[in-house]
């Protein structure tokens, strides 16, 4: 994933479901083609693939498991992500929580494949504490601010810079993104303003009247 970023978790909305899903994965990679900007598409597990195969944007999963491949069912273990095409994925988002215990092993797990992690964090004590498990990138993201009209950029800035500096304290591998009400030019500058790499969002793009003309807005706040 090549930073600064906008990585765009599609979640399960009916509007990006199966077919609807695949036809605005192939708008955001135009507009991935035509800006240069670094877009990354985070689909539901059942579009994963076929976004995969369909657009050449990295493409990452919501959730992986700790499980092993074999007896398990609906278990999704980071062999089947790779298998699939993915290139990382999300772990414990607000609204798909994974014990300590678990990612603890299956972070290390997806990395021996070469699936780059992004952990999410709800507040600065889980950040600090993920930090420790070396993912690739940790999104800080307060719950309470998802899918609403305000950026935590606006709301919450202070949050976001002392994420910065509490993360690379506790291990200075680990890029920031920040999420959460995002979903204007300005909210992902003043992302990279205070010292993250990119942003998480959904709801700005996903949800818009015009989702690929909303993500090339929101592009322009990465230069
Ligand atoms: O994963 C990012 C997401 O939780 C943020 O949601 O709708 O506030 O951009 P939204």
């Amino acid at each position: 994933m090549r930073n600064p970023a906008i990585v765009l978790n599609l979640k399960t909305y009916p509007e990006i479901l199966g077919k609807r899903g695949w036809e605005l994965a192939k708008r955001f990679a135009a507009v991935a083609d035509d800006t240069g900007a670094s877009i990354v598409l985070v689909p539901p597990t059942s579009d994963l693939a076929h976004i995969a195969k369909l657009v050449h944007l990295p493409v990452f999963s919501q959730h992986v498991d700790a499980v092993e491949p074999g007896p398990t069912t609906g278990w999704i273990p980071p062999e089947a992500l790779l298998e699939a095409g993915a290139a990382g994925t999300l772990i414990n988002h607000s609204e798909r929580k994974v014990a300590w215990e678990e990612m603890a092993k299956s972070i290390p797990r997806c990395q021996k494949l070469g699936l780059e992690v992004i952990a999410c964090a709800d507040d600065l004590v889980e950040a600090e504490t993920l930090a420790k498990l070396s993912p690739e990138y940790i999104a800080i993201e307060p719950p309470e601010l998802i899918g609403g009209d305000v950026s935590v950029t606006t709301a919450k800035p202070e949050v976001i810079t002392k994420a910065v500096d509490r993360i690379r304290a506790a291990n200075p591998n680990v890029n920031v993104l920040c999420g959460a009400g995002v979903r204007a030019r300005k909210d992902v500058a003043k992302a990279l303003e205070l010292g993250t790499v990119g942003v998480l969002l959904s709801s700005g793009v996903v949800r818009a009247k015009d989702p690929e003309k909303a993500l090339r807005d929101l592009v322009k706040g990465l230069r």
